[in-house]
């Protein structure tokens, strides 16, 4: 359509240009000139005004269909919450709470709440949905649904601050079967410590520093402010989807998270003997 309007609008122009340009030894005077000429003019500005008005109202039933298909009993229900600067899932029917790692199943409509626990974040799958802002005090919704098996990036795309680049995360495309599964182990209670190590971890996690900000299965603040830890191991990355979640990393973040992430919200020097601690629990959280 575009091509042919930029045709005729073009083809106009230059058949005028060419047809009425000024003859070499022309001695004519400027042609007569109108002005307030009603009729054209309320014809000129009264059709793009309908056409306008008509494209308005059928993009409107566009939206409402693209926005909200109808909810249904089967869909799968999620909560996601912006934090500078990673992304908090919480599935409030499988009371499950996870981080960075988003898993559905295949097939299944995702009946997404969007919202933002400090500033103004943006939700973005490219390959499984447009974007949706994640706004403070705000819930908004929208929805996705994976029809192919596979791992799909997303990315906040709304400015956050320093780590704005480093908040992605994975939607995880599943089997049914293999969500299931995953559920399942999600659902379980965190390993407990087996060492008198792993023990001072586990305090230091459910009734020390770590416990202001982090959630430990049912030991932790009302809204974290760090992600939930219960089934840390289970996640490939960690930080905003950023670094690989192994022991290196893990050990590295641990001794100075300021240096990975500039500007994070977790700012404190542990000694050696709690980061040996930390690890030897973190490590079983799988
Ligand atoms: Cu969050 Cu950009």
């Amino acid at each position: 359509m575009s091509a042919g309007v930029f045709l005729i609008v073009e083809g106009l122009l230059l058949y005028n240009i060419i047809a009425f340009r000024e003859k070499k030894d022309s001695k004519e005077e400027i042609p007569p000139q109108h002005y307030r000429e009603g009729l054209i003019e309320i014809i000129y500005t009264g059709v793009p005004i309908v056409i306008v008005i008509v494209i308005f109202f059928m993009m409107l039933g566009t939206m409402n269909a693209v926005a909200a298909p109808a909810s249904q009993a089967s869909d799968l229900k999620l909560q996601v919450k912006g934090h500078r600067w990673w992304w908090e899932f919480d599935y409030p029917d499988l009371n499950i709470t996870t981080a960075n790692e988003l898993h559905v199943p295949v097939n299944t409509t995702v009946q997404i709440d969007v919202t933002s626990m400090d500033v103004i974040h943006s939700f973005y799958v490219p390959q499984l949905s447009g974007k949706t802002d994640a706004i403070p005090g705000i819930i908004n919704h929208m929805w996705l649904r994976g029809d192919t098996i596979g791992q799909f990036h997303g990315q906040c795309s709304e400015y956050c601050g320093l780590n704005h680049a480093n908040m992605r995360f994975t939607v995880i495309v599943e089997s049914q079967t293999d969500f299931d599964a995953w559920v399942a182990n999600q659902q379980k209670p965190p390993v407990q410590p087996q060492t008198e190590q792993q023990q001072a971890a586990y305090t230091l996690l459910t009734d020390g520093m770590c416990s202001m900000c982090h959630d430990l299965g049912d030991n932790g603040p009302e809204n974290a402010t760090g992600p939930n830890l219960t089934h840390l191991m289970s996640r490939q990355r960690f930080a905003g989807d950023i670094f690989d979640l192994n022991q290196e990393n893990l050990r590295s973040w641990l001794e100075d998270t300021q240096a990975m992430k500039p500007g994070n919200d977790m700012d404190h020097k542990f000694s050696k003997e709690q980061i040996d601690a930390l690890m030897s629990y973190l490590l079983t959280l799988k």
